[in-house]
């Protein structure tokens, strides 16, 4: 690496024109003629072969060799030999592809997610990757909104521990290594409060909401080192989160001390003026750099104004400096003045690309998040059943990998049938499509061979889902059921074979309301990337045992959203949540308060059965704690692991506490008939929050803390804190 004063000698001898170059990130096709996606609305740039050897950050690109061709052309032609920065979205793996980050929210496994993450780096720098635009660690409530399937869901707490794993999966301990990747953890902030659940639309809410649920995931992943932070699109408050002063200078800069790179979202700098924030891109460009937007993304703004704001003297220099000094100190941070391929090379690409070893991975990690939402018992099937039937959209489908699938092709993943056929053999698999899982289709001339195909089998799997397109970026839905006629078809083979089981592949929780009933078992594998067939096979089968646990509630009807596990209990909470009208409660005419199934919610092969939960003492002072020892016993035969949670209730505070809040879990192995004592320790800072005024403090007083899951706790006892 560089010395400081290094580069302050280069920026010293480079030109305003050049500074202005390395504020700026092009789409790589605009670098060389490739087949390289735009992402976002595509715009064209007027920019000259002159005044692209000045830019200094790149979107998107194919491959190392790709990399390589445009890192070799930009260094023949830059005075200054500065290295351009390549980034990308890798969001749930870069080639070989895990389960989508929702997924792998459910494994509740920090450690299952920094080695996904570990792996995706590895695969992503042999292809010339610097920056991954992950995590993405949008708190979010509302399952109409397409990028649920990018969180890890309802749970700041969840949310945090899973975004610093994969910051540390990402970028390891040495970013000169050519095995990692630098992170860039978004979008700060309230992205995924959108109201009524559509994507970019208007965010209002509370600063005591923000900093209690939507800030702690981001501002762990500072903690844990991130190296880059992207504001969100939306507009905070009245005020679109790249300009908003408040949240970029009074929060992210000077309470938290965020001393990395800021870059826009695509465009979002010049959509200021479509806000109606800014009245031209002049003015735009000059909000987000005041308030700290160092890169613009494929931004016209800064390209075509930034130049004149210095120049005028509305921009000083030194913020200028200060903007290319973080960008060039992190090009240092990963050796690339050293060597600016970071040790890419062609044969290095192949080398480690989708190896047996990271679909080993992929696999064991689709297994541990696919969640047993249901089961009365028919699952796991036996691997002597005569003839299956593979019946549904998802039955033969390959696009189970899942949205933001970087380089992951449909065409590497494993279906469902060859997942089952690999376990079963050919001739005692059947499959029938039914119909389609696209929302206008509507068609159910699939259905009369779908019947005639489960009247054959011993057993039924319904392979059922929303399209892996469904969710995602601008993807929002406001009805959240099974797309299309699969309901109906599930009707149509049910009635054929009540010996059916119901397989989901969904980016989001659906409501499951109809189907439920209609099925005595429901494994849900989210869209769990290039082995999901063989991971939904081994589940099916018993090889592996489910131990997932739903991290966003799932919604009896869509008008429940948001729902979510953590809310206050009001003044007229209704006495049985879940039955009929009770009048004047807090509650529907036409449905119950709680959502199909709850957050922590997951069931298991194993029968697990908590037995006892106990405090070393029920008093807990600002400088002791208190240790919480749940003892779990696995009354099965089936080995397993359980995801053993811890939940707090305040029970009076100045402010209205959420009836539950998930204070620690852990994830567990227990053999067939084995017995284990969980251990964890309460201390006082883990009971602070935010009152009206927003101060965070604990009070004194009476709190609860249980076992079990959201809405189904099993144990409780009380403390006191003096
Ligand atoms: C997109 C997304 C952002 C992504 C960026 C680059 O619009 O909002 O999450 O990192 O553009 O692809």
């Amino acid at each position: 690496m560089k010395t400081k004063q290094y580069l302050e000698q280069l920026l010293n001898q480079m030109t305003l024109e050049e500074k202005i170059g390395q504020l700026i990130q092009l789409n790589g096709n605009m670098f060389s003629e490739t087949k390289a996606e735009i992402t976002g609305p595509a715009r064209k740039f007027g920019i000259t072969e002159e005044e692209l050897t000045r830019i200094g950050n790149v979107l998107n690109f194919d491959d190392a060799a790709h990399m390589i061709s445009i890192q070799k052309k930009h260094l023949e032609e830059d005075r200054n030999q500065i290295p351009l920065l390549f980034m990308m979205d890798v969001i749930h793996g870069f080639r070989t592809l895990y389960p989508i980050p929702l997924a792998m929210g459910a494994s509740f496994s920090p450690k299952l997610m920094e080695a996904c993450c570990e792996m995706a780096a590895k695969e992503a720098a042999a292809a010339g990757v610097h920056v991954t635009f992950a995590p993405m660690v949008d708190y979010v409530r509302d399952a109409r909104w397409g990028r649920v399937m990018e969180t890890c869901g309802e749970d700041p707490f969840l949310n945090g521990i899973m975004g610093a794993a994969q910051v540390k999966g990402f970028q390891g301990d040495d970013l000169t290594a050519p095995d990692r990747v630098a992170t860039c953890v978004k979008h700060l902030a309230g992205y995924g409060g959108a109201e009524a659940g559509r994507d970019y639309n208007t965010v209002e809410l509370s600063e005591r909401l923000l900093r209690e649920f939507y800030f702690p995931a981001d501002k762990a992943c500072i903690d844990a080192g991130v190296k880059m932070l992207m504001p969100s699109f939306n507009s905070l408050n009245g005020v679109p989160s790249t300009a908003n002063k408040w949240l970029m200078k009074d929060v992210l800069a000077d309470e938290w001390g965020f001393d990395g790179v800021v870059i826009s979202d695509y465009n979002a700098i010049e959509e200021l003026v479509v806000h109606g924030i800014a009245p031209d891109f002049r003015t735009a460009a000059k909000m987000c750099f005041a308030c700290g937007c160092h890169i613009g993304m494929m931004s016209n703004a800064y390209f075509e104004t930034l130049q004149a704001l210095v120049e005028d003297g509305e921009i000083p220099m030194e913020a200028v400096d200060e903007a290319v000094m973080k960008v060039l100190s992190l090009k240092n941070d990963l050796g690339l003045f050293d060597d600016p391929y970071h040790g890419v090379s062609v044969q290095r690409e192949a080398a480690v690309t989708m190896t047996p070893a990271n679909r080993d991975l992929a696999r064991r990690a689709a297994e541990e998040c696919a969640v047993l939402l249901k089961n009365t018992g028919i699952l796991p099937l036996s691997e002597n059943t005569r003839k299956v039937a593979l019946i549904g959209p998802f039955a033969t489908s390959q696009a189970i990998r899942g949205n933001w699938a970087c380089h992951g092709e449909n065409a590497d993943c494993v279906s469902v049938a060859d997942g089952v056929r690999a376990i079963l053999g050919e001739e005692r698999v059947l499959t029938a499509k039914g119909c389609t899982c696209y929302l206008e289709d509507l068609s159910t001339e699939g259905f009369d061979e779908a019947i005639r195909v489960a009247k054959e089998a011993d057993v039924v799997v319904l392979c059922l889902g929303e399209e892996q397109d469904y969710s995602g970026e601008s993807h929002s839905r406001v009805d959240l059921g099974l797309p299309g006629v699969q309901l109906e078809l599930a009707r149509a083979v049910v009635a054929a074979n009540p010996n059916a089981v119901a397989l989901l592949f969904n980016g989001r929780p659906l409501v499951l309301t109809q189907l439920e009933p209609l099925v005595p078992a429901i494994l849900d594998m989210w869209f769990p990337g290039c082995e999901g067939g063989n991971a939904a096979a081994n589940l099916l089968f018993g090889r592996t045992n489910p131990s997932g646990k739903v991290t966003m509630s799932f919604p009896k009807a869509s008008g429940q959203c948001p729902i979510y596990y953590n809310h206050p209990s009001t003044g007229r909470p209704k006495a049985t949540p879940d039955d009929v009208f009770q009048n004047c409660a807090s509650n529907y005419l036409d449905c119950g308060n709680l959502p199909l199934y709850s957050f922590g919610h997951g069931l298991s092969y194993s029968n697990f059965v908590y037995e006892s939960l106990e405090l070393d003492t029920p008093t807990l002072t600002k400088d002791s704690a208190i240790t919480v020892n749940v003892t779990v016993y696995n009354d099965s035969t089936v080995d397993g692991q359980e995801v053993v949670q811890l939940y707090m209730r305040d029970l009076v505070a100045s402010s209205v506490r959420p009836i539950q809040s998930l204070i620690g879990f852990e994830k567990v192995a227990l053999a067939a008939g084995e017995r284990k004592t969980v251990s964890f320790t309460i201390t006082e800072p883990m009971l602070r929050f935010y009152d009206f005024a927003c101060n965070y403090i604990s009070e004194a007083g009476e709190f609860t803390v249980s076992t079990g899951y959201a809405d189904h706790l099993l144990l409780t006892q009380k403390f006191t804190l003096q």
